[in-house]
């Protein structure tokens, strides 16, 4: 959930980290710190944002250097818990993403040796570990100390013992290294350093790299010897910037019609649909995903199951790793994440896997650690840098469609027709999104007027109910409104009570098969009181009889209208947050990947 980076090279290392950093800061924004190698080793910590620690820090000089973004789990965020953490003569630092698990065990018997703790962190057993172990050799001493250590890593050490060397290995926690010109970068993820160069090297699991004015090499923790390909990324780095947009939410929301473009791009021809991996012939397949990729898990059980006939069972990662999962080889796990580093999406991915079952990935991050896990598709979004998921999201429903197709065609359970119509629909479907957007100062207007609301509902039904528990999510993640999502069919055994005089409704009421009911729902929210805001087909004259205000999206299949709606809600979220003043790229207490349970 933090973000480390690390710089060595022939450039000066502070502003190198602090631009490093600021663009990794989605990762954690509690508190943030630097260590400079410059004869001693120099560090600058600060509570809160990296705004906050670059005014604070003293002109440092030195070439070589690492840093941190925190997003807090052992110790509250301040200065002191800040990384970079020291060893007791200030001789050794070092960042970690993860958690040491047996840190108390190892904490304890370092004190009782005489090691002197600074911080609450699980993270600070690391530099007086390799305190203990150091035996002249960094490389040696950190592979030693890690060798006493359980959970999860990625981390960068530097020691004034070997002024020019940054030391990196990696489980768990994800770790790419870009080469520069006689230069070298580190991050958490490629889309910091994509500025600087798009040549990478991904660490993997169980690895230890030595970064210095010689190259990098790379072996593992037991000491073999370890080929590492230099891999180019071929993201533009312009689509990790803001680009003159407020927020980077706002900014991706509108790549949309060019992101649902390249997801689809080559993909869809008159032979059938081209995944960039094979679909086994299963019984059943079981999805497995966390936060917004898990609404795009239930959109695809209504595709797969209505196009595909497969049984489909979508599953909270981390609920399905401890439920002792009834899984075999006749089962296909398809795990979507936007990350591909999610901690419960991994886990629970190994452990189908280990019972048999066969693996796929929907992952968006370009060498994540899905893409070691199995064979993947990629969603194509590039860098999401808002921490609310938004673009993600959308590329992860059209993959999803594809997979319902492509299955749909192999076991001959979808018609041409409908094959047809949907490989229309998916063709016209960037430009749906951009007459979405087009009337995006329509929903700005909607959703100033209910940027005072303290409750919020949304409801759907069918393909539209994922889109109903995501819509609500982005509420809260961003504007802090309690916001509840549910299928409208059951209005009468719950929500219902929470229905009062003047309560906002979001109804998505697009024209499907349910469309009927939808409005006997929104009647019955309209009797208690309830301010209906309809999602509505543009072509829909009846729906401003039932509802209070009407946000059009254009017509499109059932199955492709979910994707349009989903739009519409992600820029009510974004305006009802603008209007209330939020951190809206920066929600509070979250971040963008969960990289610990
Ligand atoms: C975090 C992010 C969400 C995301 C979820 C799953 O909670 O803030 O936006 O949906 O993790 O992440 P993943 O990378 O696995 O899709």
């Amino acid at each position: 959930m933090c973000g480390i980076v690390g710089y060595l090279g022939k450039s000066e290392a502070v502003p190198v980290l602090f631009d490093l950093l600021r663009r990794l800061e989605y990762r954690g924004y509690d508190s943030a710190g630097i260590a400079i190698l410059n004869g001693s080793i120099q560090t600058s910590k600060a509570k809160g944002r990296v705004d906050n620690l670059i005014s604070i820090t003293p002109e440092i000089m030195g070439c070589t250097g690492i840093g941190h973004t925190r997003w807090a789990t052992h110790g509250e965020p301040s200065s002191e818990n800040a990384h970079p953490h020291c060893n007791c003569e200030g001789s050794i630092a070092v960042v970690h993403n993860g958690i040491i698990e047996n840190y108390i065990e190892l904490k304890d018997k370092l004190i009782a040796s005489g090691h002197k703790f600074r911080s609450e962190t699980d993270s600070e057993v690391l530099p007086h570990l390799i305190e203990e172990y150091y035996d002249g050799d960094l490389e040696s001493s950190v592979r030693n100390a890690l060798s006493h250590v359980r959970g999860s890593y990625a981390i960068a050490v530097v020691s004034t013992d070997e002024p020019d060397q940054i030391v990196i290995a990696r489980k768990d926690s994800p770790l790419v290294i870009g080469l520069g010109n006689n230069e070298h970068f580190v991050a958490s993820d490629v889309a910091a350093i994509l500025k600087h160069t798009k040549d990478v090297i991904f660490m993997g699991d169980g690895e230890i790299g030595v970064i210095n004015g010689g190259g990098v090499k790379v072996t593992t923790l037991g000491g073999g010897s370890v080929e590492k390909n230099i891999e180019t990324i071929d993201w533009d780095p312009e689509s990790a910037e803001k680009s003159g947009y407020e927020h980077f939410m706002l900014k991706e929301i509108f790549e949309q019609p060019a992101v649902i473009r390249e997801t689809l791009s080559g993909r869809i021809s008159s032979d059938g649909i081209d995944l960039d991996a094979a679909l086994p012939n299963v019984r059943r397949i079981v999805i497995l995903a966390c936060g917004t990729s898990y609404h795009a898990g239930l959109f695809g059980r209504y595709v797969i199951e209505r196009f595909a006939r497969i049984p489909v069972d979508v599953e909270i990662a981390s609920e399905f790793r401890y439920i002792d999962p009834i899984i075999d080889c006749g089962d296909l796990v398809i795990a979507i994440t936007q990350s591909g580093e999610t901690a419960d999406t991994l886990a629970a991915i190994r452990e189908a896997g280990s019972r048999g079952s066969q693996k796929l990935g929907v992952v968006n991050m370009l060498g994540s650690s899905i893409t070691r896990e199995c064979p993947c598709i990629q969603t194509r979004a590039g860098p999401e840098i808002g921490v609310a998921a938004t673009k993600s999201f959308t590329s992860q429903l059209a993959v999803l469609l594809l997979i319902a197709i492509r299955l749909g065609s192999e076991r001959r359970m979808i018609t041409t027709a409908e094959m047809n119509d949907l490989a229309a629909g998916l063709r016209q479907i960037s430009g749906n999104i951009q007459r979405v957007l087009n009337d995006a100062a329509r929903t700005r207007e909607c959703a100033k007027l209910f940027a005072g609301a303290n409750q919020f509902m949304f409801m759907g039904r069918g393909a539209n109910y994922p889109c109903a528990l995501e819509g609500a999510l982005k509420l809260k993640e961003i504007s802090y409104i309690p916001a509840e999502g549910f299928a409208a069919g059951e209005l009468k055994h719950g929500p219902l009570a929470l229905i009062y005089e003047g309560i906002p409704v979001v109804a998505i009421a697009t024209k499907d098969a349910v469309y009927e009911k939808m409005l006997g729902n929104i009647k019955e929210v309209k009797a208690r009181g309830a301010t209906v805001i309809g999602i509505a087909n543009e072509s829909d004259t009846e729906i401003e009889r039932y509802v209070d205000h009407v946000l059009r999206v254009p017509d499109a299949d059932p199955w492709i209208a979910p994707i349009l709606s989903s739009v519409v809600l992600q820029l009510f979220a974004y305006y009802v947050a603008y209007y209330r003043d939020c951190e809206i790229d920066k929600p509070r207490n979250l971040a963008k990947s969960v990289t610990v349970e």
